[in-house]
C-alpha cells in the first residue's frame, strides 16, 4: 500500500469519545460542528455515572476498561470528553497506548489563561475534578501570578439530566453555588464538567456580562482539529450520503441515552447500543 493510501485511511478512521454518561455529548456536538467530516465512536457509561463523586482508583480503572473498548474500533485518536476522567486517568491511559490522546481540561485551562484580564479565575466542576486541582496546576504552568478559586457543584448535574436547563430550580441552586465566586470578583468563568455548557444561559445570566464563560468543550474541539491537521490525520473525506458516520454505545439503556442525546444533537437519526463495559 502507498503512503499516501495509508495515510488516507487512517485518516477516515474514527475518533473515540468517551465520558461518564451523556455529558460528554456537549463536546461529541462540537467535534461534529467543529471538524463534521470525522466518524465518531462514542461510549457513554450511563451504567456507573456519576465519575465525580468517585475515587482515582475506580475512575482509572473505568477508563482504562473503555479504552479497550474504543481500541476494537482502530480509532486514530482519543477524547477523553470527561473532566473527572482527564483529571484522574488521562495519564495512566497515554502510558497505555500510542493512540494520541486529548483530555477536557488542558484547552481550557489554556483558554481562561488567555482570557482573563484580572487574574481571577472561577472554576466550577464535579467535587473530584475541584478536588484533584488540575485546572489549577495547568494555570499555573501557563501563568503563575492568576488566582484561581474551584467551586464543587454536584447538584448541577441530576439538574441537567431531569431537563431543568431552564427552570426556577436550577436558578436558585445557581445563585447559591456561583455567589461567592461573584463576590471574590473573577472576571472568567470554566465550565469544567460535561453539563454545564447546558445551563449555559443561567449561569451567564447570574455570573453578569463582566465574566466570560469558557466551555472547555468548544477549546477541545479546536485543538482536536489542530492535533488531526498537524499529524496529517484529519478526515478530508465527507461520509457517504446516508451513512451514519456516529454510533453510540452505553453501558445502561440505550433509549433513555437516545432521549437524552436527541435534545442535544441534531446530526440525522441516533442509534445507541448497549454493551458490558465490564466484559474489557
Ligand atoms: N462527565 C463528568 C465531568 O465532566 C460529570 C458527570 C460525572 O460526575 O460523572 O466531570
Amino acid at each position: 500500500m502507498s503512503q499516501e493510501v495509508s495515510n488516507k485511511l487512517r485518516a477516515e478512521a474514527p475518533i473515540g469519545v468517551f465520558d461518564s454518561g451523556v455529558g460528554g455529548l456537549t463536546v461529541a456536538r462540537e467535534i461534529m460542528r467543529q471538524i463534521p467530516n470525522e466518524r465518531i465512536v462514542y461510549f457513554g457509561d450511563t451504567a456507573r455515572v456519576p465519575y465525580g463523586s468517585k475515587s482515582r482508583e475506580t475512575i482509572t480503572r473505568y477508563s482504562k476498561q473503555i479504552l479497550r473498548f474504543l481500541q476494537k474500533f482502530q480509532v486514530k485518536t482519543i477524547v477523553v470528553a470527561c473532566n473527572t476522567a482527564s483529571a484522574y486517568a488521562l495519564d495512566e491511559l497515554e502510558a497505555e497506548t500510542d493512540i494520541p490522546m486529548l483530555g477536557v481540561v488542558k484547552p481550557g485551562a489554556k483558554t481562561a489563561a488567555e482570557v482573563t484580564k484580572n487574574g481571577r479565575i472561577g472554576v466550577i466542576a464535579t467535587d473530584a475534578t475541584i478536588d484533584s486541582q488540575i485546572y489549577t496546576k495547568y494555570i499555573k504552568e501557563l501563568n503563575k501570578d492568576v488566582t484561581i478559586y474551584g467551586k464543587a457543584c454536584p447538584l448541577f448535574v441530576p439538574l441537567v439530566e431531569e431537563g431543568l436547563w431552564q427552570d426556577p430550580v436550577t436558578d436558585e441552586i445557581a445563585r447559591r453555588y456561583l455567589t461567592e465566586l461573584i463576590d471574590i470578583d473573577i472576571d472568567t468563568l470554566i465550565l469544567g464538567c460535561t453539563h454545564y455548557p447546558l445551563i449555559r444561559s443561567t449561569l451567564g445570566r447570574i455570573m453578569g456580562d463582566a465574566v466570560t464563560l469558557v466551555n472547555p468543550a468548544y477549546e477541545t474541539a479546536q485543538e482536536l482539529k489542530e492535533m488531526l491537521e498537524q499529524r496529517g490525520l484529519l478526515n478530508r473525506t465527507p461520509p457517504a450520503l446516508g451513512a451514519n458516520p456516529y454510533q453510540f454505545y452505553v453501558s445502561d439503556s440505550a433509549e433513555k441515552f437516545k432521549r437524552f442525546a436527541n435534545s442535544i444533537i441534531k446530526y440525522g437519526i441516533l442509534s445507541a447500543k448497549t454493551i458490558n463495559i465490564e466484559e474489557y
